[in-house]
């Protein structure tokens, strides 16, 4: 068995335990809120109305409905059933007749969506491209479903998270203030464990190379914290709002936007 073989069902077994509690916990949470409005900045300037979009690790579908409200087709596709379920009755409930596909196929099989047409564009949001061990597979494989000039939206979980660091040492956990740090940790949730990776923006770049090249870069989650940080923001709803306004001023400076949470960068498909 290949190692992606191993890995791909570990990825769908956990994000399939966090299915029920995912929109709870993340989506419409005051952080979640933030971190992803500032991704959906960007999405409304990247997409447009009549474009077809192939959303990877696609979770609840949320980021799906929204594109769908602006006039964008998707088809989104996750590795975790419980996911895709809870998204196929989303849509069901909330815009029946929109125009998205919510699909059962793990990013490593990317390749066999096969499209009548080519895509406009690609999007993966909050980390699902974390779980993938060989990218630069799936950055060959998604170079034959867009043409040349086609953007790749993809955002990531960072290498170094200053929020991350300075909350876990201020709590005595050392070991989880820079889990991140050497570039592969392993995430359990029950009896079930995923690895997780973290590549440099400069890794991302060479491995999304040649067939892409980096066209921006910023970061989500600078001052925002991450969402295990929840409980405490919720008491200080105008501390959240200020970090807000600064993470829009700062994001995409040199320095501060590789140690938010989450990074959020823009390819564009290119001739080799
Ligand atoms: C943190 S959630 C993000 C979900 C969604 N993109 C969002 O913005 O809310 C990560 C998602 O990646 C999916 N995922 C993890 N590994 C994957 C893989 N190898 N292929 C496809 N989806 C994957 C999980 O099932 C989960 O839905």
């Amino acid at each position: 068995m290949t190692p992606l073989a191993v890995a791909q069902p570990r990825a769908a077994l956990v994000f399939d335990q966090m299915a029920r509690q995912y929109d709870d916990v993340f989506t419409n949470s005051m952080i979640g809120r933030a971190q992803r409005d500032t991704v959906w900045n960007a999405l409304t300037q990247i997409f447009h109305s009549g474009d077809h979009v192939l959303e990877l690790n696609c979770g609840t579908g949320e980021d799906a409905l929204f594109l769908a409200r602006n006039g964008v087709s998707v088809t989104a596709c996750d590795t975790s059933e419980q996911m895709i379920q809870i998204a196929s009755a989303r849509l069901r409930k909330e815009a029946p007749g929109a125009p998205v596909r919510f699909n059962l196929l793990p990013t490593e099989q990317i390749r066999d969506l096969q499209p009548s047409t080519q895509f406009d564009g690609i999007f993966s949001n909050f980390s699902g491209l974390n779980c993938v061990l060989n990218l630069k597979q799936t950055a060959e494989d998604l170079a034959t479903l867009i043409s040349p000039g086609a953007p790749v939206l993809v955002c990531l979980s960072t290498r170094f998270c200053l929020w991350e660091m300075l909350w876990f040492v201020l709590h005595g956990n050392f070991r989880k203030a820079f889990r991140r740090c050497s570039g592969r940790a392993t995430a359990a949730v029950g009896e079930f464990t995923v690895d997780v990776y973290y590549p440099t923006v400069r890794k991302l770049q060479i491995l999304f190379s040649p067939s892409f090249v980096l066209r921006s870069c910023a970061g989500i989650g600078v001052t925002v914290p991450p969402s295990y940080v929840e409980g405490w923001i919720h008491n200080h709803p105008k501390l959240l709002s200020m970090l807000r306004t600064i993470d829009k001023t700062i994001s995409g400076y040199p320095v501060f936007r590789v140690l938010g949470d989450h990074v959020l960068l823009h390819f564009e498909r290119v001739r080799p």
